[in-house]
């Protein structure tokens, strides 16, 4: 079995009458990339936070690098690095400043961080930009510098909240890249959060769907999507929903159907969705039910969201 880089057993947080987190139990193997999915508010940066010392559980227990968060804090500090997700760079320096800084901070030799330094601005590719101020970086530079400043102190776990918040897609699909290589050539464990469920399709081996302070769903993105069916029909329309879905349901090619009341949308899983379709658009006709778009797709990690929690993850 593969050693474990991340655990976690019975996480809970209250802010006064917040209920952060619920109960969340966690257990990742070296070398994952797991991303944490979930809506504004499902409590992924309170975990990333307890995991990387800066916040105690009310109760519950985690480890990381197999040291104890609570009672070995400054060993968990020494073998992870994290990015935040909001954006907290000092604009008057440079981006070598930032590095230098942080490497000084964790007392590295200075032979070491220019090392590190020369190394990391080749690996994000900041070229010349290096020796600019931050105030003149674009926010995909500045999440690009965090990045690297994460990455100064060669850690064996990198948490990334949030990494490409705010990012226009050429960027996002460049964050991807480093992650990717991160994981690939250098072996790092990667937990990273994002209410972007084409990122965690993109990026993670496994998903956590979280919302409401508890791990509603956990696996591979394949694993996820195969629970729920091979096809999903999304049909949109007016009237009598609840006609339409009964008259659907009794369909028997018809795995699962579900509804999505804020958007008049009704998921229908089937085996084959473009054998299906025809029928599936049939069974409105003389319900009261007016279809107003079809749309056929393999199933989603947004798919499996609303699966578990009856509503719809928004990007
Ligand atoms: N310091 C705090 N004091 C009070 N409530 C807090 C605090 N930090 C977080 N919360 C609350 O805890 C819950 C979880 O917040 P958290 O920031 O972990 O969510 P998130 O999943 O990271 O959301 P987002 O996608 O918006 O970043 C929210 O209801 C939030 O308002
Ligand atoms: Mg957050």
């Amino acid at each position: 079995m593969a050693e474990l880089a991340i655990t976690a057993r019975g996480l809970t947080k209250q802010y006064g009458a917040v209920t952060a987190l619920d109960g969340i139990d966690l257990a990742v193997s070296s070398g994952t990339v797991y991303a944490l999915l979930g809506p504004n508010g499902a409590g992924k940066t309170t975990t990333i936070n307890i995991l990387t010392t800066l916040t105690r559980p009310t109760t519950g227990e985690a480890t990381v690098c197999g040291h104890d968060v609570l009672r070995q804090a400054d060993q968990v500090r020494a073998c992870i690095g994290v990015t935040f997700q909001d954006i907290v760079l000092d604009p008057d320096l440079t981006g070598r400043e930032v590095l230098d800084i942080h490497g000084r901070l964790y007392r590295q030799p200075g032979a070491l961080r220019r090392r590190r330094l020369a190394e990391l601005v080749e690996l994000v590719q900041l070229g010349d930009a290096i020796d600019r101020r931050v105030r003149t970086y674009s926010g995909g530079m500045k999440r690009r510098l965090e990045l690297a400043r994460g990455l100064m102190t060669e850690p064996r776990v990198l948490f990334l909240d949030e990494p490409t918040q705010g990012l226009d897609p050429q960027n996002r699909v460049g964050i991807w890249g480093y992650i990717r290589e991160l994981n690939r050539v250098r072996g790092l464990t990667l937990l990273l959060t994002t209410h972007y469920m084409d990122e965690a399709e993109a990026l993670a081996s496994q998903v956590g769907i979280v919302d409401r302070g508890r791990l509603v769903a956990e696996g591979t993105p394949g694993e996820l999507v195969a629970t729920l069916g091979a096809d999903v029909i999304r049909v949109r329309g007016q009237g009598e929903q609840a006609h339409f879905v009964a008259e659907v349901a009794r369909l028997p090619f018809v795995v699962r159907v579900e509804t999505d009341a804020a958007d008049a949308m009704v998921l229908v899983y089937v085996d084959s969705g473009s054998r299906r379709l025809v029928e599936v658009v049939g069974a409105a006709s003389g319900n009261g039910f007016l279809v107003e778009d079809v749309t056929l797709a393999r199933p989603s990690l947004g798919d499996v969201f609303l699966h578990h929690t009856g509503r719809a993850l928004r990007d």
